[in-house]
């Protein structure tokens, strides 16, 4: 099998099809911001009605909220393949001969309850306690849970993509969207057990499988998508993650600030933030999670980071763990920078091309160079003379 260079691990691996990991000068992407999730399965049900409520696809929850650490949909679907993985092991080259990537088909049963663990929290309360912590001196209580809203990632080492004997998934060319061609799918289910995510699904009625397709006829209109759009608590950002700090102006209008989008800083600057889900499977997801800060960084760091005793230079810290604690300050103490950025989550359904973030204010354009957010970090708010005060 040929190597692809992993950049989320910091070394090569095995991945099938080296030219799929090819970088676009488009890459769909998006960053969650986990601490506003209130698992309120807003995006959940607008991705249902809008893609999966026909037959068959009843079970389909391509867009799921998950309740950390009990919660899972397909049930226990992460720590059963991470304990089938080796140290440093991705999914590629855990692969058992005649196979391309490990992993393991669901059962029925373990699709029958999306929100088996909902609100469940770990630790117990104690009895005649109060509940206290001091995150300023790292001392994090022993009872939590937070909400993992869970999407098809378009990774960029898809395993769904690489088991299918098929061909029938394909990553496209303009935006990175990885989909599934129904018409070339014979049933074989190979995408259903490799992908690490359980996001593409069978469908008992047709006799094909589905997987959830990014919302591209949004995208391709210049909108985000329905999950991002229809979220109430602001919580994600859509982009191009692959437009890095030397891009020039989006569609040629010099007045449009030219340079990287919103979610490539928040993914990939130095004082980066957000990080990718389980990147130790090898298939370079590209959802990336601002991790919540008030959850121990052991969890964390098996969760957001390679995990590896190795060490790694891109990260902040000495160790994962440390640089999980770096992080989850960045996050509850943003810089102005991000602060700035941090406003444009759920700013508009526009997508969001490149911004800029000046002095009290931020403004973002979309893929044409049209302005379409600028917004001060604070409301205005205008203070009127009350004359039914003055007349009393
Ligand atoms: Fe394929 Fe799964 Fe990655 Fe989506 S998350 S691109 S279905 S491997
Ligand atoms: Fe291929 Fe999955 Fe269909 S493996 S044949 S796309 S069921």
């Amino acid at each position: 099998m040929p190597e692809t260079y992993n950049p989320q691990l910091g070394r090569e691996h095995s991945y099938p099809y080296e030219h799929q990991a090819e970088e676009r000068d488009w890459h769909w992407g998006m960053i969650i911001n986990i601490n506003r999730c209130i698992n309120c399965n807003t995006c959940s049900f607008a991705c249902k009605s809008t893609w999966t409520s026909g037959e068959g696809e009843e079970y389909m929850w391509w867009m799921n909220v998950e309740t950390e650490p009990y919660g899972g949909y397909p049930m226990g679907w992460d720590m059963r393949l991470l304990d089938d993985l080796g140290k440093d092991e991705t999914i590629f080259e855990a692969a058992e001969e005649g196979e391309r990537v490990k992993g393991y088909v669901a059962q029925k049963e373990e699709w029958e309850y999306p929100a088996l663990g909902d609100d469940q929290v770990h630790g117990e309360y104690p009895t005649g306690d109060v509940v206290e912590s001091d995150l300023e001196n790292d001392e994090y209580h022993d009872m939590w849970q937070f909400y993992l809203p869970r999407l098809c990632n378009h990774c960029k080492n898809p395993a769904c993509l690489a088991a299918c004997p098929r061909k029938a998934i394909y990553k496209r060319e303009e935006d990175g969207i990885v989909l599934l061609d129904q018409e070339r799918c014979r049933g074989y289910r190979k995408c259903v057990k490799s992908c690490p995510y359980h996001k593409p699904m069978y469908n008992p009625e047709t006799g094909v499988s589905e997987k959830p397709v990014g919302c591209f006829p949004r995208i391709e209109e210049g909108n985000v998508p329905r999950c991002v759009s229809s979220c109430i608590g602001k919580t994600r950002l859509h982009g191009n993650i692959n437009r890095g700090p030397d891009a020039g102006h989006p569609g040629g209008n010099a007045s449009a600030a030219a340079g990287r989008s919103p979610v490539n800083y928040l993914a990939k600057s130095d004082e980066k933030i957000a990080l990718p889900l389980y990147p130790q499977f090898g298939t370079r997801p590209q959802v990336f999670y601002m991790p919540p800060y008030h959850v121990p960084p052991e969890f964390l760091t098996q969760m957001f980071t390679p995990n590896t005793d190795e060490k790694r230079n891109d990260w902040p810290g000495d160790t994962f763990e440390e640089s999980i604690k770096i992080v989850q300050d960045r996050v509850r103490n943003p810089s102005h920078h991000t602060l700035g950025i941090l406003q444009l989550f759920g700013a508009t359904t526009r997508l969001i091309e490149t911004y800029t973030v000046k002095e009290h204010r931020v403004k973002g354009w979309d893929r044409k160079g049209n302005k379409v957010v600028d917004m001060p970090f604070e409301e205005e708010m205008e203070v009127r003379e009350g004359e039914m005060w003055t007349n009393q």
